[in-house]
């Protein structure tokens, strides 16, 4: 089964552990990234509001490889408990495959954060679904004192 793993980082760790998920088995890789990097500031302040809020901020083109994966490995940080807006902009921004022909493209979802909890699972789960994905497995990685 050809699987792409697809990340955003803000600080390093999730890229790190990405290329690590890319490497040990042999996968193409997609970064997620942000159109203008903000300081941290602006993401603990109002990239913290936007997660909870399931808000979106602008993000580069991802190139569509992923799209022909069988299985797409979603890694990122955990922002407020939720999905990072450069995220949420990515989920929207897939290509919408619920056209009921053939089976939801699995998604393994791998959630990094220093408490190794979140409160995302459902929303990112319905929001699969709604474009013909499905999520097979949600996993929280916990980052404390790991190194970007
Ligand atoms: C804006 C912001 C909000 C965060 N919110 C949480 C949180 O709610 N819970 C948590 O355990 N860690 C939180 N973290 C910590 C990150 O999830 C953690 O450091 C992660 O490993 C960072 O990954 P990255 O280096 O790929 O960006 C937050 C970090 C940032 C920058």
């Amino acid at each position: 089964m050809a699987a792409h793993v697809v990340y955003y980082s803000y600080s390093g760790i999730t890229r790190r552990l990405a290329l690590e998920e890319a490497e040990s088995g042999g996968l193409k890789l997609t970064e997620v990234k942000d159109a203008r990097r903000v300081g941290k500031l602006k993401a603990y302040l109002r990239g913290c509001f936007a997660a909870i809020r399931g808000g979106a901020w602008k993000i580069c083109e991802v190139g569509g490889d992923y799209q022909k994966a069988d299985r797409i490995i979603l890694m990122f940080p955990i922002w407020a408990g939720n999905m990072p807006p450069a995220v949420n902009a990515f989920l929207k921004g897939i290509p919408d495959r619920a056209d009921g022909q053939g089976e939801p493209t699995p998604v393994l979802v791998k959630a990094v954060s220093t408490s190794g909890k979140s409160a995302c699972r459902e929303r990112l789960a319905a929001l699969l679904e709604r474009k013909g994905y499905a999520l097979e497995g949600f996993e929280d990685v916990m980052s404390k004192g790991m190194k970007a």
